[in-house]
């Protein structure tokens, strides 16, 4: 097989259509070649039903990217992949304002998750409702917290108001990474991350991983100025059925 796929369950729940997921296509071949591939995946996305799916491909890997596009597949998002070893990096001491989520404090993150991300792969795609789009990441906040899409959620809170927070896997990632518009620039996401290394270092978990889309400065610069180095960047490219 010169592609393989598998269904989306939690985009499909959320966008309310059959969402698969593209995992690998083969590169090496010539142009005519891998047209003929994706040719194939689309004819079997079609028979399975399928009516959205997405590709993360590295950013230069120019023969997928355009035989994806001449398929039919659109540019969704670019992202930037950051790494760090916490070996390398002194933990800082933690700060009252942060502290571990708990149950409790779910309609407060949902609320606070509500609107926040405005550009990824989702909110860009005009396909995809500005509801679907907020559902999906309230959703992703509420699996976070109840154990089935993070380990661990930091939050930072002052005078009762949860004005940020940081979502961590033990996996060495960092899925989410949110501040409320009027608290934003004040250093909240980075102390947020720095706590995150200590809770890192109490897992034993060494090598850390965290994205955001290329154009989201604050978060790049929030990241970097945590000790994360560029790692590696990638686009996304999704294809819809009646596209
Ligand atoms: C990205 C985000 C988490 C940053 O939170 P924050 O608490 O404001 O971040 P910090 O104050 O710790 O640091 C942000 C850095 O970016 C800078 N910055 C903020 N807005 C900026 C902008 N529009 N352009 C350039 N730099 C910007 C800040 O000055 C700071 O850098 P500096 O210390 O070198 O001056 C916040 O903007 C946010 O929640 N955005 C929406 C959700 C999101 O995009 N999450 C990240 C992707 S998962």
């Amino acid at each position: 097989m010169k592609y393989s796929w598998k269904i989306d369950n939690f985009d499909s729940e959320v966008f309310g259509f059959k969402v698969a997921k593209v995992e690998t296509i083969d590169s090496e071949d010539s142009p005519e070649i891998i047209d003929k591939i994706v040719g194939d995946l689309i004819m079997d996305l079609n028979k399975e039903r399928v009516g959205y799916a997405t590709y993360r491909v590295k950013f230069n890997d120019f023969p997928i990217i355009q035989a994806l596009q001449r398929s039919g597949f659109v540019l969704v998002d670019g992202l930037i992949s950051l790494g760090i070893n916490i070996s390398e990096v002194s933990i800082a001491e933690s700060v009252g304002e942060i502290r571990e989520a708990t149950r409790s404090d779910l309609d407060k993150l949902k609320q606070m998750t509500s609107g926040l991300y405005l550009k990824s792969r989702v909110s860009n795609d005009p396909l995809i409702s500005k509801e679907r789009a907020d559902k999906f990441y309230t959703k992703w906040i509420e699996n976070s917290l109840l154990g089935e899409a993070a380990d661990s959620v930091l939050v930072w809170e002052e005078s009762d108001k949860i004005l940020g927070y940081l979502t961590l896997q033990k996996k060495g990632q960092i899925p989410l990474v949110g501040v409320a518009p009027q608290a934003r620039g004040k250093g909240i996401a980075k102390k947020l991350i720095k706590a995150s290394l200590r809770k890192f270092g109490e897992w034993k978990v060494e090598d850390i991983t965290i994205e955001t889309q290329m154009g989201n400065i604050a978060a790049l610069r929030a990241y970097q100025d945590c000790g994360f180095k560029v790692v590696n960047s990638f686009l996304t490219l999704r294809w819809a059925k009646d596209d």
